[in-house]
């Protein structure tokens, strides 16, 4: 696991970016997006590259973490929604390029199954970005979850509700329960994971996913066992982190051919 401490989100939004450009590049990528309100640096980042040219989006294909079970599809917080205002539209991307799990199929479990064979299906995702929950969820896969979990449905840790309810104008009863989410099994299988935080309210998830055990108590901690995990945290976010100056010291000497 590489852990890199950035000044501010602004910092680490750039160095995430030029990681998806480098991508890019090569004609072809499969992107897996988090929504919240951590990617939304990146997300702000790369359209302003789109934009002046410097990020080619033609071959940019990608896949949601999860989404709401029971919203309108154009509900302003359906993932869906959100991924379509922060990405689709600003990266000038077609409507088959971004699928996610459909929050109101009929049948979640055969959707659940569908979703995990049309990643598979596109060769699998290049670059999964993801954020971290207070009690250290990835994806909405709250602390007990399998560390070899596929896509399914998952009901809310009341934490992660209260958490959410800023999308929901602070009413905590307008948060739907329920969601679709890849599943930490599914996730591990990208070839390269990103996670983010920013901030001191992520610092004991932080911690506690970089450097504590590796147990269902702490879904992030299972990103310890894929062998391209980047951390990118910013100091308020690494606060807790015990083996800070060495994390410091090794990106600092990192050779400049080798990024993140
Ligand atoms: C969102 C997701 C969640 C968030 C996490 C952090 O698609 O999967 O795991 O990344 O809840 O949320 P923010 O970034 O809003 O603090």
């Amino acid at each position: 696991m590489e852990v890199v401490i950035v000044e501010d989100r602004c910092a680490g939004a750039d160095l995430v970016a030029d990681a998806i450009c480098r991508l890019a590049m090569k004609g072809s990528c499969v992107l897996g997006l988090a929504t919240g309100s951590t990617p939304e640096a990146v997300y702000d980042e790369l359209a302003r590259r789109a934009f002046t040219g410097r990020l080619d989006t033609s071959g940019i294909k990608a896949f949601l973490l999860d989404e709401y079970t029971g919203l309108p599809a154009d509900h302003e917080a359906s993932f869906t929604e959100v991924i379509r205002r922060q990405v689709v539209e600003r990266l000038g991307l077609g409507p088959e390029a971004v699928l996610g799990p459909n929050g109101l199929a009929s049948d979640l479990e055969s959707e659940a199954k569908r979703y995990d064979a049309s990643i598979a299906a596109s060769g699998g995702v290049d670059l999964q970005l993801l954020g971290i929950g207070s009690d250290g969820h990835i994806g909405f896969n709250e602390p007990g979850s399998s560390l070899g979990s596929r896509t399914r449905i998952k009901t809310l840790n009341p934490a992660t509700v209260s958490d959410n309810s800023r999308f929901f104008e602070g009413v905590e009863s307008r948060v739907p329960k329920h969601v679709l989410t890849q599943g930490i099994g599914t996730i591990l299988e990208a070839r390269h994971l990103i996670l983010m935080a920013w901030g001191k309210a992520k610092a004991h998830a932080v911690a506690a996913c970089v450097e504590g055990p590796i147990t269902s108590m702490v879904p992030a901690s299972a990103l310890q066992l894929h062998p391209h995990t980047t951390v990118v945290v910013d100091e308020a976010a690494a606060q807790h982190l015990r083996l800070s100056d060495l994390y410091r010291a090794t990106y600092a000497a990192k050779p400049s051919w080798q990024r993140i």
